[in-house]
């Protein structure tokens, strides 16, 4: 896999991937990761958690990763790590290993993915979660409500109603369960980079899909 460490990246072998994880309880996956902040905060919070942001844009995340690589004191933190993939094609190594996959106000080819959903994708993503894992995700509504956006997208109609009745058993069939689906009006389940900008004060809709590995 390609790791992000400032504006420098380089390969982590499979061994030596599997030998850092084994010094953690747990491992969390945020998929789609941005600008990899909410992954360090997760990171400082939480010493016992490898805390994996991957992106399909490398400099999106070079800040971050530059900063977790800083003395703990300066607010650095080891157990963050970053990759730079696409969900379409997840390093194999991180195949059963995740206690936690989040994704955050996706757009584009993930976006696609997970709400058509698109079964390769989906299955992909959950090969990543050991069995029991929570899989969460939080989704921007709005492109949704706009027909001509949606069309541009390559997108399908989406709101708490289809997503029950699209969603389940395409998420069932990728052995993922879903447990809830909510929508939030204002609020901010997650103080993500993309969800302050999405949804503060903008009345924007978010729907939040919990969902268990089976
Ligand atoms: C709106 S941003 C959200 C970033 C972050 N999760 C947040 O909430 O601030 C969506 C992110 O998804 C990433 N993305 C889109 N398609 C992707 C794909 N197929 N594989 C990996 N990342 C992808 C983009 O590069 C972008 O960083």
């Amino acid at each position: 896999m390609r790791i992000v460490e400032g504006k420098k990246h380089r390969e982590l072998s499979p061994e030596a991937f599997a030998e850092l994880a084994a010094g953690f309880t747990k491992v969390a996956l945020d998929l789609g990761t941005g600008d990899g902040s909410f992954v360090l905060r997760r990171a400082r919070a939480e010493a016992e958690t490898l805390c994996i942001g991957l992106d399909a844009v490398a400099e999106a995340m070079a800040e971050s990763a530059r900063r977790a690589r800083a003395k703990p004191a300066k607010g650095g933190a080891a157990n963050a790590l970053y990759i730079v993939g696409r969900a379409e094609a997840l390093p194999p190594e991180l195949a059963g290993r995740c206690d936690e996959i989040t994704v955050n106000y996706p757009w584009g080819s993930l976006l696609k993915a997970v709400t058509e959903p698109l079964p390769d994708v989906l299955a992909g993503l959950a090969a990543c979660a050991k069995a029991g894992a929570r899989v969460a995700l939080l989704i921007n509504l709005a492109p949704f409500q706009d027909p001509e956006q949606r069309d541009r997208l390559g997108l399908s109609e989406l709101d708490a109603e289809i997503a029950a009745e699209r969603l389940t058993p395409a998420y069932e069939a990728a052995g993922l369960k879903i447990t809830e689906i909510e929508t939030l009006l204002g609020d901010l389940p997650e103080r993500t980079s993309w969800g302050r900008r999405l949804v503060v004060g903008s009345g924007r809709g978010t729907l939040v899909i919990e969902s268990k590995k089976l």
